[in-house]
């Protein structure tokens, strides 16, 4: 079998009247904080605040990214979401309703792809189905599905250790949406792959998103990666993390490699926020 060429996930068949109904009828949840702040205590009993009354709405079906300097509390503000973890105040509201636990709408794609080796692929995108003991049986034929999408067809009993790193991590985007998420949140889930294993995969995760709806919530360093997917940008401030710049990014989807390089919007973008960087001493002018 041979290995999908870049290029081929979800790329085909994606007719722009379906991108179109799809982005007309979003599917996601809507996302809000109300004066979320998250206090660590450190092991010799220190408060860490990592986030300071963040409020915040996300509408349904929108693609938001997040950029900020490490240790700015990014993750942790995925992990109220996810519901791993409980906010020190405020409350995380999804689709209305408090997240109290583990939430059943939303799907979570970390850096590292938590793949457990001992499982074959379709094992792997199965296992949330298993935890929640829904019927494997009714799940099959969506990871097949899934698995064809991104250019992976024919790989489900292969094992994490035959991939490449980008095929496991779409394996793992695959888990997350197994369930059909409103809510998809992503921690930085191209930082381990190479340069051009990334660029194809923001240009797949653009095309993901325009079939599915769903709302998504991606973390990321890179400015460019951010600007090139976001409807909406959230750049944080260093600890205790804040929202210092909430920026639309307004340009026609799908967007094209092309656009980093040549679109004088993209550019003002990128330029806007490592201002706001500078100005804080995150990046040298
Ligand atoms: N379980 C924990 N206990 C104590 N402190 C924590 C815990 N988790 C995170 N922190 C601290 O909270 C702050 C925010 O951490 P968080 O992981 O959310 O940052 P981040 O923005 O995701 O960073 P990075 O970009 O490096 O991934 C950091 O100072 C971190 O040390
Ligand atoms: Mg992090």
């Amino acid at each position: 079998m041979s290995v999908p060429a870049a290029g081929t996930w979800m790329s085909d068949g994606v007719q722009t009247a379906e991108i179109a109904a799809s982005s007309a009828d979003p599917k996601g949840a809507a996302v809000r904080l109300q004066d979320v702040s998250k206090i660590y205590q450190s092991r010799q009993g220190e408060d860490i605040v990592a986030l300071e009354r963040i409020s915040l709405d996300i509408a349904p079906g929108s693609f938001v990214c997040c950029v900020g300097p490490s240790g700015c509390g990014k993750s942790t503000l995925l992990s109220l979401l996810a519901g791993l973890i409980a906010p020190t105040t405020g409350r995380t509201v999804i689709d209305g309703a408090e997240v109290k636990s583990a939430h059943p709408k939303v799907g979570v794609v970390f850096q590292s792809d938590l793949l457990l080796y001992w499982r074959t692929v379709l094992d792997n995108i199965l296992l949330p189905v298993e935890i929640k003991k829904l019927r494997r049986a009714d799940y099959e034929k969506h990871a097949l599905e899934l698995l064809e999408q991104v250019g992976l067809a024919g790989f489900e009993e292969k094992y994490p250790s035959e991939l490449s790193g980008g095929m496991r991590q779409r394996v793992a985007i695959c888990r997350a949406l197994i369930q059909e998420p409103g809510l998809l949140l992503m921690d930085e889930p191209f930082g381990a792959l190479d340069a051009l294993t990334r660029e194809q995969m923001i240009h797949d995760v653009q095309r993901m998103w325009m079939r599915v709806g769903n709302t998504v919530l991606f973390i990321t360093h890179d400015i460019d990666e951010a600007v090139f997917l976001a409807d909406r940008l959230l750049v944080m401030s260093p600890r205790p993390g804040r929202i210092d710049l909430d920026l639309t990014i307004d340009m026609p989807r799908p967007r094209q490699q092309s656009d980093i390089h040549e679109n004088p919007n993209f550019a003002r973008y990128v330029r806007q926020v490592r201002e706001i960087f500078e100005a804080k001493g995150i990046l040298k002018a």
